[in-house]
């Protein structure tokens, strides 16, 4: 048996718990801490900086470098805002919004409200003996105990009844199945659409002619380009068009850490096919097209460690289905959050560049040769979030080992994406001959993938250290180093350490790195 014995992977992870190892080891942290926060915003500091690198490079390589069908893109954040006339964003990129009523004034998207049985209370004020109705305060609660827990959260406050005895009443023959604010009780204002499109203005006068929106997703960067692409790179179609950058959406209801936020990044591919009306034996259809970038995308996750059963594919029924596509498979992760969708995967028909056709009154058709005629191309568009991605990859690496009588927390990472490759300690920091090898190991390693030099702490605690953020391999330079110029190479998922000389150590460790 191995010295390390698994107790916990994510089996019972809570969000909280990801959220202080984040924090902790500088992986992300709130956006604008110093001030209080921005609702829906997070900075990652240096580790997942380098994690999210790590991940964006493992999608390019995945989808651009190991294919010959796709190319890459970098369009801009601002668009002509006709753009997002086209694309329906400006008409149909909205979410149902509602309002409590009751004294918190919480903003809620009404679809993920769900109905209840509940029942109408009041508030009788019984202070002076003779019980009086307190004008205006009636909330919806599924159990008397629920309307007491508001109560005591927000209406006690609000009704400013400090020092006063209140009675809660339930109104009989109230009973009904409806909707009603989570947090206070409320009644909720009627649904109203809410456009998520972020504003900002171009040019020096803030005037509503000046207005720009920052993108809300990356895909339609690659619909404009389109042409651009196909003529200036010879392709013929089929072939796709990869592009990862930010995207903005203002959420209504920012949650669930990195998981919804304002400001993210999107990894989409638009891979643009014929219509499988026009293939001919043998061509795959665009439904082809689309079950195989399923099957590709869930093969990367699988690739870079997130385990079988917690990955799923889920298609759309038809009434989820975006105003644009005709199938949409939806990639979802078990996160401690429960099954949520990681990536969307939707046939997005020849919508789009019909659309821009429309409004740019260009031509977007694709001339084929071997058909000798025009068609508008549809599309397959994977689309994948940087942040979601990282978020399943943290939490599926997420592992509590037991360690004889202690316990170890160690994120089993992919060796491509973990942030550091290699730590190298020396064994006593008030030797100088053991910190100038170690020194000079980590400055050499560092020419080839990230290191990091790390004297601040006893040995055990420096392991633990990088176990938390991932690191495959430590290097630890001893007494011994000195005599046989050799050192220890300890392997973070085995604990296992080799004894190797310091001139091999390059070698044996990008080998090991690129070992699957
Ligand atoms: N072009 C299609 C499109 O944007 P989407 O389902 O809205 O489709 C694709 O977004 C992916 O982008 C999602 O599966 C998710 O990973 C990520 N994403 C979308 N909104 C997000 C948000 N507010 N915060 C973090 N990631 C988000």
């Amino acid at each position: 048996m191995s010295a390390a014995e698994k107790v916990q992977r994510a089996d019972n992870l809570t969000l909280d718990t990801i959220v202080s190892l984040c924090k902790r080891r500088g992986i992300i942290f709130p956006g604008s801490d110093i001030y209080g926060g921005l609702g829906g915003t997070f900075d990652y500091g240096p580790i997942g900086a380098e994690l999210k690198r790590n991940i964006r490079d493992a999608w390019w390589r995945a989808n651009v470098y190991e294919r010959d069908d796709i190319e890459g893109l970098d369009a801009t954040i601002l668009m002509n805002p006709r753009t997002w006339e086209a694309s329906g964003h400006v008409d149909t990129f909205t979410d149902p919004l509602c309002d409590s009523l009751g004294p918190s004034k919480k903003r809620y998207r009404a679809d993920q409200l769900f109905e209840e049985e509940i029942t109408a209370y009041e508030f009788v004020d019984v202070t002076d003996g003779e019980p009086t109705p307190i004008v205006g305060a009636k909330l919806w609660a599924p159990t008397k105990k629920k309307a007491k827990e508001f109560y005591k959260q927000y209406w006690e406050k609000h009704l400013n009844l400090e020092g006063r005895r209140v009675k809660i009443e339930e109104i009989a023959g109230s009973a009904k199945t409806a909707k009603y604010s989570p947090d206070d009780g409320g009644e909720l204002t009627e649904p109203r659409a809410f456009n998520l499109m972020l504003t900002t203005h171009v040019g020096p006068v803030v005037e509503s002619a000046a207005q720009v929106y920052l993108r809300p997703e990356t895909a339609q960067g690659i619909f404009v380009n389109f042409s651009n692409v196909q003529s200036s790179m010879r392709r013929k179609v089929p072939f796709g068009i990869a592009q990862i950058g930010k995207s903005f959406r203002n959420e209504i209801t920012p949650r669930n850490f990195i998981f919804r936020t304002r400001e993210f990044e999107q990894m989409e591919i638009e891979f643009f096919c014929k219509p499988g009306h026009l293939c001919k034996e043998g061509e795959w259809t665009d439904e082809q097209w689309h079950e195989h970038w399923v099957e590709s995308r869930m093969n990367w996750y699988y690739r870079y460690g997130i385990a079988k059963e917690n990955l799923r594919l889920r298609n759309q029924a038809a009434d989820e289905l975006a105003h644009y596509s005709k199938a949409c498979g939806d990639i979802e992760y078990l996160f401690p959050i429960g099954w949520q969708e990681l990536e969307g995967i939707a046939n997005r028909t020849d919508y789009d560049l019909k659309r821009h056709m429309e409004f740019s009154g260009k031509d977007l058709s694709y001339f084929d040769p071997e058909m000798n005629e025009r068609y508008v191309p549809y599309v397959i568009e994977p689309s994948a979030g940087a942040d979601r991605s990282l978020l399943a990859f943290v939490c599926d690496a997420y592992t509590v080992e037991k360690v004889r009588d202690d316990k170890r927390v160690v994120l089993k990472l992919h060796k491509d994406l973990a942030p550091v490759k290699c730590a190298v300690f020396p064994l006593l920091k008030n030797r100088p001959e053991l910190v100038e090898m170690a020194r000079n190991l980590a400055r050499d390693l560092k020419k080839e993938f990230y290191t990091v030099y790390d004297d601040t702490a006893a040995i055990g605690k420096l392991y633990r250290r990088q176990d938390e953020i991932g690191t495959p391999y430590c290097i630890t330079v001893d007494v011994d180093s000195l005599e046989d110029q050799a050192v220890t190479i300890r392997d973070r998922d085995s604990m296992e350490q080799v004894r190797i000389g310091l001139d091999k150590v390059k070698d044996y460790l990008l080998a090991e790195l690129k070992k699957e």
